[in-house]
């Protein structure tokens, strides 16, 4: 998709297709649009109603020159890049269904412009990709030509800040692209291998781990969840390095390529999407592309663990013991939490880097869907000032992350009679617990953890969300990540 900014007046613009955002709390034509037939035609709607730009609310209209997609943006002075960017995927959607030569889209002319533009542009290249990986017949086209306009005077956006929302864009369908691939076709070393080229492409820095190596690094909880696989683990290493003297970020995924649940296997209905289970380390990997591509002067390092989560002849079982990186022993009495399993060890390898702070990304538990919903990720950690910062990002970016405890008390219910851990803990407060064992294995870092089982994967296509894969959080760590850049570590 070939994007451009330009400047210039309504009346200038020569694509077939315009997307217009209008807001709830206005009345008559849109600014800069009185006098024209789509301007009229949107007041008149307005009066009878069918048109009441809501957010998210699409009507298209067509008159003999263009065709407009009018977009709620909602009250104006509510307008947040949360709003922006799914009202620009409900837009697109309902576009892209076919090729497209040439769509213009109008900036509204809001406070706080350049970061509603960036969330614009993330939405309309978000909404431009589906989930139809192995569609026989595609049913969703990037446009041809993408033209951003810009009318008003004040407050310019600049093109820098376009093309940071190409890079952040794209690398969010990289992770829905991933999170949506047959399991088959994203065994640890198939993705692995994926996850190279992308990286290398980017200009990352790439390590693999092969089982091997992986064995003699001491690994004992990723060799344990693979054991039940006929295919092998792998871990992976991105690193960015452009941040000279600065303390590193360590961002860790959980990549379980399909979670069977191991022995204690799951019911099929919480099987079917489980070929997801591989979305944190997709957030990760996508997220250092996007880095890397904006050449972000920082120094950043992922760590993806991968392996399936089967049930093979050698599958671990109930009351296993596995030796973990970092020494701590963990008695296994429930396959199916397998994440935290994988996480100690990248953790406490990650750790060992001293790096200045550490984020994980895991779709840990579903009791964090018990908690906050589908769409709210579970926010933990052992420190306030990165807890804060991860959530006022995610707050300005429009992502939603909720902070939650993780009081010693909890560790209490992860004591085993036999070892030093146990992988379970009792029947409440699940997500908590899990969180409380990842604490076990960050040492003195400070660290936060998102738990993204819910906000990772849509069950259904929705007007402002497609079904399947988010990329949640890609556009959240990314500002996060470029805004350490300009504090200098
Ligand atoms: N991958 C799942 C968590 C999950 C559930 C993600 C639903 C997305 C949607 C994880 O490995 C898991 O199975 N967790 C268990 C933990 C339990 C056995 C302590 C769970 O949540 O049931
Ligand atoms: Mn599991
Ligand atoms: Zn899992």
């Amino acid at each position: 998709m070939k994007i451009q900014l330009v400047r210039q007046s309504v009346g200038a613009i020569k694509s077939r297709w315009i997307i217009l955002g209008i807001f709830e709390d206005e009345t008559g034509p849109p600014p800069g649009l009185a006098g024209t037939s789509v301007g009229e035609t949107v007041d008149r709607l307005r009066v009878s109603k069918d048109v009441s730009g809501s957010s998210g609310e699409v009507t298209l209209l067509h008159d003999p020159a263009v065709s407009v997609v009018v977009v709620g943006l909602g009250k104006k002075d509510r307008l947040d890049a949360g709003t922006a960017f799914n009202a620009m995927v409900a837009a697109t959607k309902r576009i892209a269904g076919k090729p497209r030569e040439d769509v213009a889209l109008l900036l509204p002319d809001v406070s706080d412009r350049a970061a509603i533009a960036e969330a614009m542009v993330e939405g309309v290249i978000v909404g431009t990709r589906g989930p139809g990986l192995r569609l026989a017949e595609p049913n969703r086209y990037p446009f041809a030509s993408f033209s951003i306009v810009t009318t008003s005077d004040g407050d310019p956006v600049e093109a820098d800040s376009i093309r940071r929302a190409e890079v952040i864009g794209e690398a969010v369908n990289l992770a829905r692209d991933l999170a949506n691939t047959p399991p088959a076709e994203k065994s640890p070393s198939r993705l692995a291998d994926r996850i190279r080229a992308a990286a290398e492409e980017a200009g990352l820095s790439v390590e693999i781990w092969d089982a091997d190596r992986i064995r003699a690094e001491r690994f004992g909880g990723l060799m344990g969840v693979a054991a039940g696989s006929d295919e092998p683990p792998r871990f992976v290493i991105l690193r960015h390095e452009r941040g000279g003297d600065a303390p590193t970020l360590a961002l860790v995924g959980k990549g379980v390529t399909f979670d069977s649940g191991g022995l204690s296997l799951k019911p099929s209905a919480s099987m079917e999407d489980m070929k997801s289970d591989m979305t944190g380390a997709a957030v990760v990997a996508s997220t250092m592309q996007a880095v890397a591509r904006l050449g972000l002067p920082v120094n950043v390092v992922g760590y993806l663990a991968l392996t399936e989560n089967m049930t093979g002849g050698r599958a671990m079982k109930l009351g296993d013991v596995l030796t973990m990186r970092n020494g701590k022993t963990v008695e296994v009495l429930n396959t199916d939490a397998e994440g935290r399993l994988i996480l100690a060890d990248a953790l406490s390898y990650a750790a060992e880097q001293s790096p200045g702070r550490m984020i994980d990304l895991a779709t840990l538990t579903g009791a964090c869907m018990v908690a906050l919903g589908p769409q709210i990720a579970g926010l933990f950690g052992n420190n306030d000032a990165l807890c804060e910062e991860l959530q006022e990002v995610a707050r300005r970016t429009g992502e939603r992350a909720w902070r939650m405890p993780l009081d010693d008390d909890f560790k209490e219910m992860l004591k085993s009679q036999v070892a030093d851990l146990k992988n379970i803990g009792g029947k409440w407060g699940g997500a908590i617990t899990a969180a409380k064992f990842l604490e076990q294995f960050v040492g003195s870092t400070p660290w936060a953890h998102l738990d993204i089982a819910g906000p990772s994967w849509s069950d259904s296509d929705q007007p402002r969300r497609d079904a399947g894969g988010t990329g949640c959080f890609v556009r959240t760590l990314v500002r996060f990540i470029a805004r350490s850049a300009q504090a200098g570590g």
